[in-house]
């Protein structure tokens, strides 16, 4: 079966860091590459993280781009409280020699899709600026995205304020941008990501793979369960980011509803909403496969065999 071709962009960040491993060991896949922005931490950060962790896993040879180093509108904010200082606090990495590429993220976004058949998923697990400028640059590239998966949004509330999630908050008007390319686009929000919860179990679980990339969640759980459970309460740290490569690897993972979904681009208490018509409402055409379950065994096998991948 042929590989799905995908670019990975991310801000790691703990679940994200999870997502890339799936990402960089599953041999269904084809990672063309890494685009790195700001988000959960400060750009430096975010692209330090992304080389340690693929330095630990072995996997050097994929190739990182810094992106966006802000949002194209708001200020910037960041999730500290959850990641840390550095973004991926826990997890002590060895000195530090994989190095980004020199190219910047959205020109390596733009390049990779002109060049490629249409056939390449763009998975975004944080705030959605990197391929939204992309899209600005060269709005050619949406005819060359086969589907754009994100992590974000929620068809009910949100986790950083009542009625946005993160990624979709921290970068309401490319979130705009993406959401109104035209190109297919699965959102797996909230609404899922909250089902996928890390239970202590789970990380025992995953812990006797005993392998580098299981070694490597364990420590990464040990910090992102606990602030979870601090600001959250949560007895288990939603994975939200894997959920998209995933998604990728079993289609039947998570069920999908078509709706219109329209970002609240307001600066009111809604600003970065993603306002999820999932009774049709309004009668407009669906613009996003939205998530709205997951076959949670599934998706833990799915980790574990990624886990596995490694030596
Ligand atoms: O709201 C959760 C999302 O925000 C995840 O992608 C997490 O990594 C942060 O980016
Ligand atoms: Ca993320």
């Amino acid at each position: 079966m042929a590989k799905r071709k995908l670019i990975y962009d991310c801000d790691p960040g703990h679940d994200d860091a999870v997502a890339l491993t799936l990402a960089a060991g599953s041999p269904e896949l084809e990672l063309l590459g890494v685009t790195v922005v700001a988000g959960n931490q400060t750009l430096d950060n975010t692209v330090r993280n992304a080389c340690h962790v693929l330095q630990w896993l072995g996997r050097e040879e994929v190739t990182v781009y810094g992106g966006c180093g802000r949002p194209m509108v708001r200020d910037r904010v960041t999730a500290g409280d959850i990641h840390g200082k550095t973004g991926l606090d826990g997890p002590v990495f060895p000195p530090l020699r994989k190095t980004p590429e020199q190219e910047h993220a959205v020109s390596f976004l733009i390049r990779a899709l002109l060049a490629s058949d249409g056939d390449v998923v763009v998975v975004t697990s944080g705030p959605m600026t990197n391929l939204a400028m992309a899209l600005r640059m060269n709005p050619e590239i949406a005819g060359k995205i086969q589907r754009i998966v994100l992590m974000g949004g929620s068809c009910t509330n949100g986790n950083v304020t009542p009625a946005a999630e993160f990624n979709i908050l921290a970068d309401p008007e490319a979130a705009h941008i993406c959401f109104t390319s035209g190109r297919p686009i699965t959102m797996i929000g909230l609404d899922v990501t909250r089902k996928v919860l890390c239970y202590p179990e789970i990380v025992e679980r995953m812990a006797r793979a005993d392998t580098r990339a299981s070694r490597l969640f364990v420590d990464l759980m040990g910090h992102f369960c606990k602030t979870q459970k601090e600001v959250f309460g949560w007895e288990g740290g939603p994975l939200h980011d894997p959920v998209t490569i995933a998604s990728l690897l079993d289609p039947a993972l998570v069920t999908v509803k078509p709706m219109n979904v329209r970002i609240d681009l307001s600066h009111g208490d809604s600003y970065g909403r993603t306002n999820c018509d999932c009774f049709g409402y309004l009668g407009l055409p669906a613009t996003a496969d939205v998530a709205v379950d997951i076959d949670v065994g599934r998706f833990w096998d799915i980790i574990e065999t990624g886990l596995r991948r490694y030596d």
